[in-house]
């Protein structure tokens, strides 16, 4: 369920049509609802009532601007970060450091000061060597990290690739038969509060299966830990629940996932602790966009070219994933086309022989589901700059990115002297 609705023949977000935003702000944009998110997040929340210990995380890599984290913090959510620039969003979001997780397999030094600065809840240690890092970091400041060890259960997520993280090959956590061992030898470190584990196999999942799979295999470990003398009070589950990017596609809902770990998980002891993003912010937010021009194909094919590219939203061309893609205005007639941007490559493709509602030059458009992993992944290719980003809230919006300009870019580059 999400926002975004014509009313009057025009797409809407919430009670603002989208014709306002590209007439004040330009495109292409990030427009983002407000009551959306809202919506996603009290379901999640809703879904995992029945447990009586818990903590929800919002992963910030899914979209880390300021005021969705301002929103998450409000609903109550604390933050899963895996940098310290991730770390420094959340705390000027508002969100205790008490609440923040920091995840990742490369932390520096320095972000592990940062975290232990801002007194953050748990870091969740990726490798025996990091825990022995982070050991000597605490100790030396006279501080205690608490900590979760992130196991690798080495199950098939039955997703994309290149999101996959709980594969024995992939590089995420450790690998779970050496858990035990590694666990006791990092609660003996002084510099360390061992007081859980973690796991997170992948992202966009349609199924519930592997991650029960992931869970069981967990508790397993807990059990273990348990009966070797080690204290386990956090139990990490991550993220990763998919959403639909296609109409027709099913996915499990946040109620069965809910279910399920309540079915699996439910009698640990432990508190429970989640990492969502997708399933947040995902339907959320649109890449508003407007058709620069219509151009015929060598076998008659249109290529709708867009102002928006894989500069802005990198997901089709780097996952071949869907997005659905609607006028603003539809009119009733259809059309068969390539979507396409305007950068200089032929992976800058949005879709190849969709059938779309009819365009001509200088209409809008959308792309659906465009609020997680879309303007966080962006870059400046081809010299475009970063796209703006707008909160909707009822009929009121605001900017809440400013368009990063080309100049703004160029501006922090140097040429030396030496080459005058
Ligand atoms: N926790 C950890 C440790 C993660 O690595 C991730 C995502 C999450 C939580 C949140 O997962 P979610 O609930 O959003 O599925 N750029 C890719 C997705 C990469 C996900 C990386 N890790 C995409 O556009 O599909």
């Amino acid at each position: 369920m999400d926002h975004f609705q014509i009313i009057d023949g025009e797409l809407h977000a919430e009670r603002v049509p989208l014709s306002r935003i590209a007439a004040e702000i330009g495109t292409p944009v990030y427009v983002y609802s407000r009551a959306t998110l809202e919506r996603h997040a009290r379901v999640f929340n809703e879904a995992l009532s029945a447990l009586p210990k818990k903590h929800v995380a919002f992963a910030i890599k899914a979209n880390p601007n300021l005021a969705v984290l301002r929103v998450m913090q409000r609903e109550g959510f604390g933050a899963d970060v895996v940098s310290g620039g991730e770390l420094a969003r959340a705390l000027a979001a508002g969100m205790p450091g008490q609440d923040i997780v920091f995840s990742g397999v490369g932390k520096l030094e320095r972000e592990m000061v940062q975290g232990l600065d801002a007194g953050i809840g748990q870091f969740n240690i990726e490798s025996e060597e990091e825990g022995i890092e982070l050991a000597a970091v605490a100790a030396a400041r006279g501080q205690r990290a608490a900590c979760a060890l992130r196991v690798n259960p080495d199950v098939d997520a039955r997703t994309h690739e290149k999101i996959s993280t709980g594969k024995a090959e992939n590089k995420f956590g450790v690998p779970i038969d050496r858990a035990a061992g590694i666990y006791a030898r990092l609660a003996g470190l002084p510099g360390l509060d061992m007081r859980g584990v973690a796991v997170h196999i992948g992202s966009q999942l349609q199924h519930l299966q592997p991650l029960e799979d992931a869970f069981i295999k967990l508790g397993a470990l807990i059990a273990e830990l348990r009966a070797g003398g080690q204290t386990v009070t956090h139990a990490d589950l991550g993220g990763g629940l998919g959403v639909t990017y296609k109409a027709g596609e099913v996915y499990p809902t946040p109620a069965e996932y809910g279910a399920m770990v309540a079915r699996i998980c439910g009698s640990w002891d432990v508190t429970l602790m989640f990492e969502p993003g997708r399933v947040i912010v995902g339907n959320a937010g649109v890449l508003l966009t407007r058709a620069i021009r219509v151009k015929r194909s060598s076998n008659n094919t249109p290529f709708v070219i867009v102002d928006a590219a894989m500069n802005d939203l990198a997901r089709p061309a780097m996952y071949g994933a869907w997005h659905d893609f609607e006028a603003v205005k539809p009119t009733g007639q259809r059309m068969t086309a390539h979507i396409v941007g305007p950068i200089c490559e032929t992976g800058d493709t949005f879709a190849m022989d969709r059938e779309i509602d009819a365009l001509v030059a200088g209409d809008l458009a959308v792309f659906r589901t465009a609020g997680a992993y879309g303007a966080t992944m962006a870059s400046s290719y081809n010299s475009r700059g970063f796209v703006a980003e707008v909160m909707v809230d009822g009929d009121q919006f605001a900017v809440v990115a400013d368009r990063i300009l080309p100049e703004a870019i160029t501006s922090a580059e140097r040429v030396p002297a030496w080459l005058d």
